[in-house]
């Protein structure tokens, strides 16, 4: 269904009396007085080991005798589950180049192919976002254990064969569960309802102006000059205390740095995904303004429209549209159309599939970013990208993206059966 202006205001007040803010798009005032709210925790977060220094594997819930979910993953086990399956599997791993502030490096994995990778699945960029790096860490789980034993998979009412599964496996995969490990290790430990990195290099030595949002940080029509006055302090904010903080520079944080890496490693990369919450939303390019596919001296490196960037409600044709062809667009919404149905049809909560400037534009995202390279430089690949919010919040808990147990379990049925779907889709539609 193509969402006209009409429709997406009402959309957008639903969303905003409901509390399911598209967190992605929402400003920093929202999410201070979410984070008031008092309540649980959630879905408990694990404690010592259950890869076993990765001597014991994970399995994901699509391959049956799944690892034990009783709690959520720690950053810890994501590296030892990835250790885990080097040793069943005999996958290959590797370790990003910089150095979080607190010192830590991200793991990384590469699945099937057959030497070209062709996706790239990045989770929990938003520490807060529980969940996250569960299922991008258990879903390759469920690949590489169907593939092994010659089975299907099954995501609640979506089921894969194994033919499915050679097929998904064969776009070649990189990913990255957990590239936030000083947040996401922060939140886990504090029940903070913590978003950013905890680089405090701007906060001035106040603990509420730590850290940068990485998905402001990215180098995509990131100067706020770059959009109309209006909105440059909405599509990012320059205050540190903000929990959209765009940071000192592009790039700035060691954490956006890997994932350029990764983009600039993996050459042959087609399709990437960002795995959020909360919002039930799969979100395409552009994530800047109202897309159009008839003007493309109308992009975001024209500094003839930085006054006017970022204003979704005037006209494409007079005023301003962000570029992107028809047949691109034609292929980003059906590959995010197959994956938001997937995730809808497995459990029957309603995924709803839209571009993402049509809630609140924003400035330097990792998915902008991605599908930007290549108009920034034509020598780098097409990335088709994607922002990804799982699951509708818990209203109960001192956090809205902390899950309860059943909605953990509901998301990775969601994620995992999407991720396979948009894998098949991705090979559909070309890798090359
Ligand atoms: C799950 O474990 C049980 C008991 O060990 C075993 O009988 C069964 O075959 C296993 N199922 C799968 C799908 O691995
Ligand atoms: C930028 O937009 C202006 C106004 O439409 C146009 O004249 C110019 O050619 C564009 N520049 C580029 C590099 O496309
Ligand atoms: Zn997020």
């Amino acid at each position: 269904m193509k969402i006209t202006q009409a429709s997406n205001v009402l959309l957008l007040a639903g969303l905003a009396s409901s509390c399911l803010l598209p967190e992605e798009r929402a400003g920093g005032s929202i999410r201070r007085s979410l984070n008031r709210r008092q309540g649980n925790s959630g879905k408990a977060i694990g404690k010592g080991d259950r890869f076993n220094s990765g001597n014991s594997f994970p399995r994901g819930i699509g391959s049956g005798n799944a690892t034990d979910m009783t709690t959520i993953l720690t950053v810890s086990e994501v590296t030892t589950g990835l250790q885990g399956l080097v040793k069943e599997y005999g996958i290959e791993t590797f370790t990003t180049p910089y150095k979080t502030y607190e010192g830590r490096t991200i793991t990384g994995a590469k699945v099937g192919g057959s030497g070209a990778y062709h996706i790239y699945l990045n989770g929990a960029i938003h520490a807060r976002e529980r969940g996250s790096h569960d299922s991008v860490l258990y879903f390759i789980s469920d690949l590489l254990y169907a593939q092994k034993h010659g089975t299907g998979l099954t995501y609640g009412k979506k089921t894969y064969t194994n033919a499915d599964v050679l097929k998904a496996l064969s776009t070649g995969i990189v990913v990255t569960p957990l590239i936030n490990p000083d947040g996401v290790n922060y939140d886990q430990t504090t029940n903070s309802c913590w978003r950013k990195n905890r680089n405090p290099k701007s906060s001035n030595g106040n603990a509420n102006s730590i850290g940068i949002d990485l998905n402001r940080n990215f180098d995509f029509a990131w100067d706020p000059k770059k959009w109309a006055s209006s909105v440059a302090n909405e599509v990012a904010s320059s205050s540190p205390s903000s929990e959209v903080y765009r940071g000192t520079a592009a790039f700035s944080e060691p954490e956006t740095q890997n994932m350029k890496y990764i983009l600039d490693t993996y050459t042959k990369v087609r399709w990437f995904i960002d795995l959020h919450s909360y919002a039930g939303d799969v979100l395409y390019s552009w994530g800047s303004d109202t897309d159009q596919t008839t003007q493309p001296y109308k992009n975001f490196l024209n500094s003839t429209y930085d006054s006017i960037r970022g204003i979704t409600s005037d006209s494409t044709t007079t005023r301003y549209g962000e570029y992107i062809s028809a047949e691109d667009l034609n292929n980003i919404k059906t590959a995010g159309t197959r994956f938001g149905n997937a995730m809808s049809t497995s459990t029957g909560r309603t995924y709803t599939v839209m571009q993402s400037a049509y809630l609140y534009p924003t400035s330097g995202a990792s998915d902008d970013y991605a599908f930007s390279r290549h108009v920034a430089d034509p020598t780098k690949n097409k990335v088709y990208s994607y922002t990804v919010e799982f699951g509708f919040g818990n209203n109960q808990a001192s956090c809205p993206f902390y899950p309860t147990d059943a909605q953990y379990t509901s998301n990775l049925q969601e994620t995992n059966a999407g991720f396979i779907e948009f894998l098949l889709a991705a090979a559909d539609i070309g890798l090359e």
